[in-house]
């Protein structure tokens, strides 16, 4: 597993594994101590103050067919971070790209394809987003519910020691993809909390509410909208709080 690229300070760490994407090792998870245009999903911005969070990008060359698939190894391998971390704590994930705690979010991941000239994919660059020491405080600003593990456990983590953790996490989850991928996705739809419930998801052009019936092995969500199966490659879930039963 290669030695994780640490950085003071950049503007996005998924921009720089982009740009460095050739020269960087397979493998890699390019983190820094903060961001100054942190990349969110959907053009958003991702707060991202020095010292507090982590801030990762990991490099994944032999990827070469969905980002969305890249999610599937980047949410498992957060997940499997946070558990190590703060066991016996309720984390779940909500497609497409979030970590959940309870009724808030705690990660994020932002996956980019990294194309040719001719728009075939050479890879992917997963980011990922933990909120790990940000005061309620901080939290608050966020546009949307959302929690840290100092919120939640009440105790300072070690920054170093939890991205080290993610680094090896995130390779192993990528193993896993490259060897074993109809297990992964298995897991990744267990962990899916959404799996049969009634939402509402917000696309670009529409409001569509259904149920979840299945996930499709690019990430696609299919949801039965009046009796007819639709499927979703993006879009933002509202659930109603009483249908998550914690
Ligand atoms: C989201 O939920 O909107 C995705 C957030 C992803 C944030 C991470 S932080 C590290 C990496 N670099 C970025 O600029 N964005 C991702």
């Amino acid at each position: 597993m290669p030695q994780p690229l640490w950085l003071k300070t950049v503007d996005s760490t998924n921009r720089y594994a982009a740009q460095n994407f050739d020269s960087l090792p397979e493998g890699t998870l390019v983190v820094a101590g903060q961001q100054t245009a942190g990349r969110g999903r959907r053009g958003k911005s991702w707060l991202s103050p020095k010292g507090v969070n982590v801030y990762a990008s990991f490099v994944m060359k032999n990827l070469v067919t969905s980002p969305m698939q890249a999610t599937i190894v980047a949410s498992l391998a957060t997940l499997d971070c946070l558990r190590q971390t703060a066991p016996e704590t309720n984390f779940w994930l909500k497609w497409p790209n979030d970590v959940f705690h309870d009724h808030c979010k705690i990660a994020g991941i932002l996956c980019e394809a990294i194309a040719d000239a001719d728009n075939r994919i050479r890879g992917v660059v997963a980011g990922v987003g933990i909120n790990v020491n940000m005061s309620r405080e901080t939290l608050n600003a966020i546009d949307q519910p959302a929690s840290s593990l100092l919120n939640i456990t009440g105790q300072k983590i070690d920054l170093k020691k939890i991205t080290n953790l993610l680094a090896f996490t995130m390779f192993q989850s990528y193993i896993t993809y490259s060897t074993l991928f109809p297990r992964l996705f298995a897991r990744w739809k267990k962990e899916n909390l959404l799996l049969g419930k009634v939402v509402d998801l917000l696309t670009e052009r529409e409001v569509v509410s259904g149920r979840v019936v299945d996930f499709g092995t690019n990430g696609e969500l299919l949801l039965n909208v009046a009796g007819k199966i639709r499927k979703f490659y993006s879009g933002d879930v509202r659930i109603d709080r009483k249908s998550l039963d914690f």
